[in-house]
């Protein structure tokens, strides 16, 4: 039983609506910055003895959100709370799963680690960017949940859109775990496209047969970052005569232009959910929270 949800500013608004979802009080910690830039927490409610679930999503500035939440949550052990539950809706350096290059740190395993340190004693996430790391558990020693959001944005489409023939297309490879959930809510096929990724921003699409012939797609990702994969799959399927185009994603980081692009290159629509509060934020994941900690 959650006796209190606390919000991190990367994510008040989620938080007041789990709250109100679980019937549970909601506290917004006092949070500000001194003028050299390091930031001040500050729980402004007696904790101690409780079981608080705490909301941080590490989306767009994901150094600072971090320092935040060991922060907070170090602070929450040390004033005598029972339980500190983390919920971390857009878990990031989730991609930097491996030491790809001599040399390079293994930012999810630290990150992780970090986590562990600071006294979570249980962790919730959304759609994690899970790929070498199969499961979370592989990489976490305390009990770790990766929730799913695709059947909501499954959902959403097939409420606001009248599809034709639809077709379900996951970008690359690893997206067949999203492609295969969304397939179902929708009663359509999947299929998988393969990328090759040649930079931060850029990858290739292979080019190869898709039965998207005068069918509406709806392509399924995990993540909307640059929108170079998004625009990449839209061009490869537009080619192979798809009709319309309504591209979807857990975590709608759209960095610089990146919404712009994906219409551009001809989508339809683009749909995701408020782990990342974007303009495309249409979807919220608080009930799926609301359901996991309940
Ligand atoms: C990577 O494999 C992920 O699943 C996404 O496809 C990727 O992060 C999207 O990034 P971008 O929008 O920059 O192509």
């Amino acid at each position: 039983m959650i006796d209190i949800i606390l919000g991190g500013s990367s994510a008040q608004v989620l938080t007041i609506k789990v709250g109100r979802l679980l019937k549970t009080p909601v506290l917004l910690p006092e949070i500000k910055r001194f003028p050299d830039g390091e930031k001040y927490v500050r729980i402004t409610e007696d904790i101690s003895g409780k079981t608080v679930a705490f909301i941080q999503s590490f989306h767009h500035q994901p150094d600072d959100f971090l320092m935040e939440y060991f922060l907070i949550v170090d602070t929450l052990k040390d004033l005598g709370a029972k339980k500190v539950l983390g919920v971390v809706p857009y878990f990031a350096y989730a991609r930097q799963d491996e030491r790809f290059k001599p040399g390079e740190a293994i930012s999810f395993k630290i990150v992780t680690k970090l986590i562990e340190e600071v006294g979570t004693d249980e962790i919730y996430t959304i759609d994690t960017h899970l790929h070498r790391v199969e499961k979370l558990s592989e990489i976490f020693h305390i009990p770790a949940h990766n929730l799913t959001a695709v059947p909501l944005l499954a959902k959403y489409v097939k409420k606001n859109f009248k599809l034709t023939d639809p077709i379900v297309i996951g970008p690359d490879e690893e997206a067949e775990q999203w492609a295969k959930v969304a397939a179902k809510e929708l009663e359509a096929e999947y299929d998988v496209l393969e990328k090759e990724r040649l930079g931060p921003s850029e990858v290739r699409i292979k080019t190869r047969e898709v039965d998207v012939k005068n069918r509406d797609v709806v392509i399924v990702d995990d993540i909307i970052s640059t929108g170079g994969t998004m625009v990449e799959a839209i061009k490869m399927l537009k080619e192979h005569g798809a009709k319309n185009i309504i591209a979807t994603c857990t975590h709608p980081i759209l960095v610089k232009n990146a919404l712009t692009k994906i219409y551009q290159a001809g989508a339809l629509a683009v749909i995701g959910t408020d782990t990342v509060p974007s303009s495309v934020s249409f979807v919220s994941v608080a009930s799926v929270i609301a359901e996991a900690l309940r």
